[in-house]
């Protein structure tokens, strides 16, 4: 079940914010990274952060795994296409791409900077379009490949937490649109494109990043609210994360292309959009 052996997986953003702490400190991509090379995948993850990366690699080598790493900004499109061909030269073939880059940056159109739109967008969005343009290419030589990206609920529902990032919620949106359209204009080569739609997730994002932006010096007071506010009565986690990507980009998917996963305990579902 769910086996990738034989397959080598392209993962974006297989490090993780803050802290290195091993076992503890898992992000989606470093997750899904680790996830896939327990079931066999040799992996092949880029990062911003070499040394997140790097620790990446670390639990995946002691765990008998194969994954080589890249320090890339995946904004920046020659970067991506060198990665590519890295990978290839490595490993001879990208059967999966995960576009987990991503993040979220608070305001509305009035209160956000021009910059930091266009950042967001970069971020979000231009990440997936990127290694989209690098990899499909070669996918569609081999005639086999399955991408799955990550969007966020924030993409379906008005606000997330009373928080208005109407640039994270343009690109999430802009993500499961891409994935359709992306997946249709290849569903005839072999290649299947789908999203996953993650709700509110503990991972390291929480303390580093989301603590900052709301302004919540109590880390564990923000963190008790998120569990709160789901209706299954916990965030998920990044584990959620990646066993709902393995799925999506292994063969017992097959018949799954253009779909947006969401995993988010309920979240949306309880909420008017
Ligand atoms: N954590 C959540 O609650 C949550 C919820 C919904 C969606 N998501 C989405 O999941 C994805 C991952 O979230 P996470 O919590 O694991 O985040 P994370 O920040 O821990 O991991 C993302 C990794 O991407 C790297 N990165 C950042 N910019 C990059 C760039 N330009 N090029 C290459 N690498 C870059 C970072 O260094 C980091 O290692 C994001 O797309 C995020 O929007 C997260």
């Amino acid at each position: 079940m769910l086996d990738l052996t034989g397959k080598t997986a392209f993962i974006a953003g297989a490090g993780s914010v803050g802290e290195a702490k091993g076992g503890e400190n898992w992000g989606n991509g470093k997750a899904t990274a680790v996830l896939m090379a327990r079931q066999g995948a040799r992996v092949y993850g880029v990062d911003l952060n070499p040394a997140a990366v790097a620790e990446t690699a670390r639990i995946i080598e002691a765990e008998g795994g194969t994954c080589a790493t890249r320090t890339v900004n995946m904004t920046v499109a020659a970067e991506v296409q060198a990665a590519v061909e890295d990978c290839l030269a490595r490993f001879g073939r990208i059967d999966i791409l995960v576009n987990n880059v991503g993040g979220s940056a608070p305001g509305d159109p009035v209160t956000m900077s021009e910059e930091v739109w266009d950042a967001q967008m970069d971020h979000n969005l231009k990440t997936a379009f990127l290694g989209c343009k690098y990899v499909l290419p070669v996918m569609e030589r081999q005639g086999s490949g399955a991408v799955v990206n990550i969007s966020s609920v924030a993409a379906l529902s008005h606000q997330v937490e009373g928080r208005t990032n109407v640039a994270y919620a343009a690109s999430k949106a802009g993500i499961i649109a891409f994935t359709r359209s992306t997946a249709i204009a290849f569903v005839k080569k072999g290649i299947r494109v789908n999203c996953v739609v993650p709700g509110t997730m503990h991972t390291p994002l929480v303390e580093h990043r989301l603590a900052k932006q709301l302004g919540a010096n109590d880390a564990a007071a923000l963190i008790a609210k998120r569990h709160a506010g789901v209706p299954i009565g916990r965030m998920g986690d990044a584990w959620d994360v990646a066993h709902a990507v393995l799925f999506l980009a292994s063969e017992e998917a097959r018949y799954v292309t253009a779909a947006h996963l969401v995993v988010d305990g309920g979240l949306t579902a309880a909420r008017p959009g």
